[in-house]
C-alpha cells in the first residue's frame, strides 16, 4: 500500500503529458484497465490481513478518485484544444466582400428574334417552327421550285447524305403550316437556316423570319401595310420610307424586295410578295378562293442594324466581352 502515492503521481504526471484523446484514453486504461496498475492494487486487498483491509480500501479509492478527477480534466482541456483548432481552421470571415453574381443574358439575336415576334404577335401573328433538317419537297419543290429549276442555284445548299438538306431559307415552315392548317393563317416562323456563304456579311448559319398572312381577299396592300407598320415600329421612326422593289422569287407573284433608307441610302432588309398560286396548291389550299402574302427577312441584319454592329462574325464567335454588352 506504500507505493498508492507514487503510483497516483505517475498517473497524473502521464495524464499531463498526453497530447490526444487518443492517448489519453491508453494512459487511463494503465492504470484503471482490467489489469490496470490501481486495479491491480484494489485485486491484491484480499491478501492483506481483515484490519488492515479497510483502510487500505479507502486509501486506494481515494487515489483511484483522485486518477479519475485528474482524467476528467485533461479530457475536458483536450477536447476544448481539439474544438478551438477546428473552429480555427473551418474560419469564415463573414465580413469579407461577395464574389459577385455573373447573370448571363440573351444573345442579340435572340433579343432581336424575340422583340419582332413580340411585334407580330401584337398584330394577330402567332409563332411557328419547323426542322433545320429539312427534306427537298419542303424546301424546295413544294415552294414552286422543281428539281433542275435554276431558282436552285439562288442559295447553295448543304445537302445531308439522304437527299434532305439543311434548309436554305425559312420558307419550308411556311409550307408545312400551310399543309397542316387551312386559312386563315397568320404566322411568322424565325429559325437557322444554312447556306454555303461565309465572309463578313455572310456566315454558313444565319437566322431568318418568314412572315405568311393567308386568307379571303389577302391583298399586296395589305403586305406593304403590315411590312411598313413593322418596319417603322422596329426603328421606332414613323417617318422610315419603305421601299418594295419589284423582284423574283419562285414562290411568290408579284415579288418584292423590302428596303428601307438608312443614312447611308437604301438598305436591302427582306424579300416578300404575294403566295404563288402553285403553293397553294401544293399544300391543298384552293387559289381560288384564297390569297396570301409571304415575306422573309435576316434576323441578324435586323440586330446588326439595331445594335450598331458591322461584322456579322461577332454574332457567332461567343467572345463574353462582345455578348455582355447586350446584359
Ligand atoms: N425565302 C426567301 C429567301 O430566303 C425570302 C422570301 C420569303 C421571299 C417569303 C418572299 C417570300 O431569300
Amino acid at each position: 500500500m506504500n507505493n498508492v502515492d507514487a503510483i497516483l503521481q505517475s498517473g497524473q504526471a502521464a495524464l499531463a503529458a498526453v497530447t490526444d484523446l487518443i492517448e489519453l484514453e491508453q494512459v487511463k486504461a494503465r492504470y484503471l484497465g482490467k489489469s490496470g496498475e490501481l486495479t491491480e492494487l484494489l485485486k491484491q486487498l484480499g491478501k492483506l490481513p481483515a484490519e488492515e483491509r479497510k483502510a487500505a480500501g479507502a486509501t486506494i479509492n481515494v487515489a483511484k478518485q483522485a486518477f479519475e478527477a485528474a482524467h476528467k480534466q485533461r479530457f475536458e482541456q483536450l477536447n476544448a484544444a481539439k474544438l478551438a483548432a477546428q473552429l480555427a481552421a473551418e474560419a469564415l470571415d463573414v465580413t469579407l466582400p461577395g464574389r459577385g453574381s455573373a447573370g448571363g443574358g440573351l444573345h442579340p439575336v435572340a433579343l432581336t428574334l424575340e422583340r419582332i415576334a413580340g411585334l407580330f404577335r401584337t398584330m394577330g401573328f402567332e409563332v411557328a417552327d419547323g426542322p433545320e433538317i429539312e427534306t427537298d419537297f419542303y424546301n424546295f419543290q413544294a415552294l414552286n421550285i422543281p428539281e433542275n429549276h435554276p431558282a436552285r442555284a439562288m442559295a447553295d445548299t448543304f445537302y445531308v447524305e439522304g437527299g434532305d438538306v439543311l434548309r436554305t431559307h425559312t420558307s419550308p415552315i411556311q409550307a408545312r403550316f400551310m399543309m397542316d392548317n387551312q386559312p386563315p393563317i397568320k404566322i411568322v416562323a424565325p429559325g437557322r437556316v444554312y447556306r454555303v456563304d461565309s465572309d463578313a456579311t455572310h456566315s454558313p448559319m444565319f437566322h431568318q423570319m418568314e412572315g405568311l398572312w393567308v386568307e379571303e381577299g389577302v391583298s399586296f396592300a395589305d403586305l406593304k401595310a403590315v411590312v411598313t407598320d413593322f418596319l417603322r415600329r422596329f426603328f421606332e421612326r414613323d417617318d422610315l420610307q419603305v421601299r418594295f422593289r419589284p423582284s423574283f422569287f419562285p414562290f411568290t407573284e408579284p415579288s418584292a424586295e423590302i428596303d428601307v433608307l438608312g443614312e447611308r441610302g437604301w438598305l436591302e432588309v427582306g424579300g416578300c410578295g404575294m403566295v404563288h398560286p402553285n403553293v397553294l396548291r401544293n399544300v391543298n389550299i384552293d387559289p381560288e378562293k384564297y390569297t396570301g402574302f409571304a415575306f422573309g427577312i435576316g434576323l441578324d441584319r435586323f440586330a446588326m442594324l439595331r445594335y450598331g454592329v458591322n461584322d456579322l462574325r461577332l454574332f457567332f464567335e461567343n467572345d463574353l466581352n462582345f455578348l455582355r454588352q447586350f446584359n
